[in-house]
């Protein structure tokens, strides 16, 4: 029984930091004209009400997404990003600025497929499932799978087009979470090495992240870049404190942009104390 429902963080900092760098990604394959394939393990609903109960519990789009709506001077990878969820979601009429349905990672990507691209999506969630399978139903480049992403994966790839991108955006709301993502990523890369990976992981107190990084080392991972934001931590002892990404095979220089990007975002994102952000090679080539 799966009990973590996405819309309650819909547009938060994580999803501003992983969804930027998304993007980043899939403007890199599509610099190419031959096509490639989107691969997203846990795909959500895809689109998200931010008027729903979920959304407004505790508001975090607020914190997240309209925060950098709202702040000057966006640097272009930032400005893309606003774009983007503007063209994939809704405008909320009675909020400048704001939006009124926030767009997941599959609509994200839907907006940047070309006629030749795909799409393959899976979700596990018995309510999430349909909803993402009712929103693509009429785009052909795009298959949804109601299935457990950790175990299909490996069976995916690589995929016909042999360009692609695999995202890995797991809930870790079960315990074993950061040891099945380990084991999907290194089985999938095994497969193909030359994919492009992008994991996203939690950082807050208790999560086992030093011992996450040293298994794919021990894996044999090769050439994968880590961003991590840390925006400090909230009164709410499980609330998170920081977002991370693993990026494997990343484009050339890829860091570089990430450093300016993740200044920029640092102060926006911040709740108050807070580590300075990080990229770094997790491991070489
Ligand atoms: C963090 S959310 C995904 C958000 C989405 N990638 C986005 O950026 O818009 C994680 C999703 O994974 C789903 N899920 C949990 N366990 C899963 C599994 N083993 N396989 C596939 N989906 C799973 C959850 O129901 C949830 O919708």
């Amino acid at each position: 029984m799966l009990s973590y429902r996405h819309g309650f963080h819909a547009g938060n900092f994580a999803e501003v930091h992983k969804h930027i760098v998304l993007i980043m990604l899939l403007e890199h394959l599509r610099a190419k004209q031959t096509p490639f394939c989107f691969v997203d393990t846990h795909a959500g609903a895809g689109s998200y009400d931010l008027r729903s109960a979920f959304a407004q519990k505790n508001r975090e789009f607020e914190s997240g997404y309209l925060r950098v709506a709202t702040h000057a001077g966006p640097p272009p990878p930032v400005r893309r990003y606003l774009d983007l969820t503007a063209q994939a979601g809704t405008p909320d009429p009675d909020r400048p600025g704001g939006l009124r349905h926030y767009p997941g990672s599959p609509q994200l990507a839907q907006a940047l497929l070309r006629p030749d691209d795909r799409m393959i999506l899976m979700e596990l969630h018995n309510t999430e499932a349909p909803l993402l399978r009712d929103l693509f139903r009429d785009d052909r480049r795009v298959a949804v799978h109601h299935r457990d992403g950790y175990e299909a994966l490996p069976g995916m790839v690589p995929p016909c087009e042999r360009r692609g991108l695999v995202l890995l955006d797991p809930a870790y709301e079960l315990r074993d979470e950061f040891i099945r993502t380990t084991e999907a990523l290194l089985a999938a890369w095994r497969k193909w090495p030359t994919g492009i990976y992008l994991v996203w992981y939690p950082l807050h107190r208790n999560q086992p992240v030093a011992a996450f990084h040293r298994k794919l080392v021990q894996g044999g991972l090769r050439k994968a870049l880590v961003s991590e934001l840390h925006v400090g931590n909230s009164d709410a002892p499980n609330r998170l404190a920081g977002s991370g990404l693993l990026i494997v095979n990343p484009p050339w220089q890829f860091e570089t942009k990430l450093v300016p990007l993740s200044r920029w975002l640092e102060p926006v994102l911040a709740r108050g104390e807070h580590a300075p952000f990080q990229v770094n090679w997790l491991a070489r080539e």
